[in-house]
């Protein structure tokens, strides 16, 4: 029996990496997905994956850091699928640097896409939710935003706060039958990542090391991660709320610092 049959699920950053995972792996256990992502080409390719597979979805090309956008593409599913019973949050932009490295314009941008992000699309399905009897919220956090990393101080901080809202959110909703938790993966194999270890001098060594530094001796694959927010999209996670699942290989708990 599929996980998450019919439900609505409104994904966002959807177009590309972990995001394209966890959509397409929605699809697979039977959810109809709302694909929001800034890039439009990147929306259809996910959403005709998705229906050439027998799925259904929609493409929602949506900036998640612009309230017009994200209301706009939420009443678009609403109008064609019905409320959301799930959000997936996982649009982010990944600024590198320490705090005094980092430009105003890229603090107050991985803030808005990050952290606002996740208040703007919440803010529209929660009164849905709420009023469709609950439904499941899922915050894309990570590890950084619980153990320090280097060279990623706004980043971390905005997922610090995802992790942060997740907590609030599932205390204030919990009675409306809305849960809401967030998702802390460690390395995962993604274009994210590849880019990140691209630029490095010494890419196949930084490779390496991300390899290294997870206690299971490698970094995560998308699947992995998608698989996590299947389980909190799903009815077999009904006693769960406010949590923070780290999806690290053990990161989290190694009680050293990565050297990277
Ligand atoms: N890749 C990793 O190792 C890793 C580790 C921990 C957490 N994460 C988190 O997982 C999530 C996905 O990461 P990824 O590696 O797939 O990244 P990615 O860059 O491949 O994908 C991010 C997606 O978000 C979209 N996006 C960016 N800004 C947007 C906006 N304003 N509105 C709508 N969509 C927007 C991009 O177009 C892209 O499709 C992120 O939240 C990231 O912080 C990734």
């Amino acid at each position: 029996m599929p996980l998450l049959e019919g439900k609505v699920s409104l994904v966002t950053g959807a177009g590309n990496g972990i995001g394209r995972g966890i959509a397409l792996r929605f699809a697979e256990e039977g959810a109809v997905v709302g694909v929001m992502d800034l890039e439009p080409a990147s929306c259809e390719r996910v959403a005709n994956e998705i229906t050439q597979s027998g799925g259904r979805a929609l493409v929602l090309a949506a900036d998640v850091s612009r309230a017009d956008e994200v209301g706009s593409a939420v009443r678009t599913l609403v109008d064609t699928f019905g409320p959301p019973a799930v959000l997936a949050h996982n649009a982010a932009v990944m600024p590198t640097g320490t705090l005094d490295q980092t430009s105003e314009k890229d603090w107050d941008r991985v803030f808005d896409v990050n952290a606002k992000g996740a208040y703007l699309t919440s803010r529209e399905v929660v009164p849905l939710m709420r009023r469709a009897g609950g439904g499941s919220i899922i915050l894309m956090a990570s590890v950084t935003g619980v153990n320090g990393l280097p060279g990623l101080a706004a980043y971390s901080a905005t997922k610090g706060a995802l992790i942060a809202l997740a907590r609030a959110m599932a205390i204030d909703h919990a009675r409306d039958g809305i849960r809401v938790n967030s998702v802390s993966p460690g390395t995962i194999d993604s274009p994210m990542l590849h880019e990140f270890v691209d630029a490095q001098e010494d890419a196949e060594g930084t490779r390496e090391d991300f390899d290294e530094m997870h206690p299971v001796g490698r970094i995560g694959t998308i699947e992995e991660v998608a698989n996590v927010f299947v389980f909190l999209a799903s009815d077999q996670s009904s006693f769960v709320t406010g949590a923070n699942y780290t999806v690290d290989g053990g990161l989290s708990v190694k009680g050293e610092q990565p050297q990277l």
